[in-house]
């Protein structure tokens, strides 16, 4: 299978398939060695969130890595507590400053907060029109969140940020954004390095010379899905991204989608509480 490295999102902005997530990555030497170690090793998408606390050593890590700021996708989120029109358009001069940018190329709303999404939103389409998101989209809204949205939005969201891992498949959600022309991307794609030793995945990576880890972001890559590992140990960030030149058969494929078991590792966007 030829693979293309980048997917184009619904306004036409390109999107690297594989990108490092930086959750938990802590403020300091550890976040900026990640985002550089990553940007040595062929990474162009940086996917980080005003929760996470590093925004400030993410921008340290693209500015101090010698790679172009033009050729990095940056991605960053919306927090919770600062949901609402106004609010949405401080939250975001915030960590643009933070980050020390002067755009990002995605804006995420982190959560569907009830009755607070839609004014965010609004917020979100003008910081589109004004070119300081190139891109703007969602994380955790279910079927029922996204069709609530479009009733009044006018830029239909260009990603849904989801958690995904083989444990987790989400083919309904998935196909329903495909089917609105919505990119999806995982978080937590590894299962947060708790499914790294399935035997179904360690037989399938052995075939192929591979790691677990590597054979799960493949799976991600062949069903479409951007995806985002985390790490802050520099072979293992490599390591990731050493993901093509192999590829997964169907049937391998078919025993990864298997695992699902519908347990998800984070909150369910219908019932959380922050
Ligand atoms: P660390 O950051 O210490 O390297 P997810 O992306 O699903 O949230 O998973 C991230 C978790 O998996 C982190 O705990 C990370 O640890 C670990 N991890 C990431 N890549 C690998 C890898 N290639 N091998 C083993 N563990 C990994």
């Amino acid at each position: 299978m030829s693979f293309k490295k980048m997917k184009e999102l619904a306004n036409g902005s390109i999107i690297p398939r594989l990108g490092l997530g930086v959750w938990k990555a802590k403020d300091g030497a550890e976040a900026v060695n990640a985002v550089k170690w990553a940007l040595e090793s062929g990474y162009r998408l940086i996917d980080t969130a005003a929760a996470y606390k590093n925004e400030v050593s993410v921008g340290e890590g693209i500015r101090t890595s010698g790679v172009p700021r033009e050729e990095i996708f940056v991605t960053t989120k919306l927090w919770n507590a600062d949901q609402g029109y106004e609010s949405t358009l401080k939250a975001f001069d915030d960590s643009l400053n933070e980050l020390g940018l002067d755009y990002v190329d995605l804006y995420l709303i982190h959560w569907p907060v009830e009755g607070k999404y839609k004014d965010s939103w609004r917020a979100m389409e003008e910081i589109y029109e004004s070119g300081r998101a190139k891109a703007i989209g969602v994380s955790n809204f279910h079927e029922h969140h996204i069709e609530d949205l479009l009733k009044e939005a006018k830029v239909v969201p260009m990603v849904d940020q989801i958690e995904i891992h083989p444990t987790l498949t989400q083919e309904l959600l998935r196909k329903f954004l495909a089917d609105k022309g919505i990119a999806v991307e995982a978080w937590s794609p590894l299962g947060q390095g708790k499914i790294l030793e399935n035997p179904t995945l360690v037989e399938i990576a052995k075939k192929y010379n591979k790691t677990a880890a590597q054979v799960i972001i493949r799976w991600h890559l062949q069903n479409d899905i951007i995806v985002i590992p985390k790490s802050v140990h520099q072979d293992r960030i490599k390591q990731n991204f050493d993901v093509f030149d192999f590829e997964l058969t169907e049937e391998d494929i078919k025993q990864i989608d298997e695992l699902n078991t519908n347990e998800r590792l984070g909150p369910d966007p219908d019932n959380f509480d922050f």
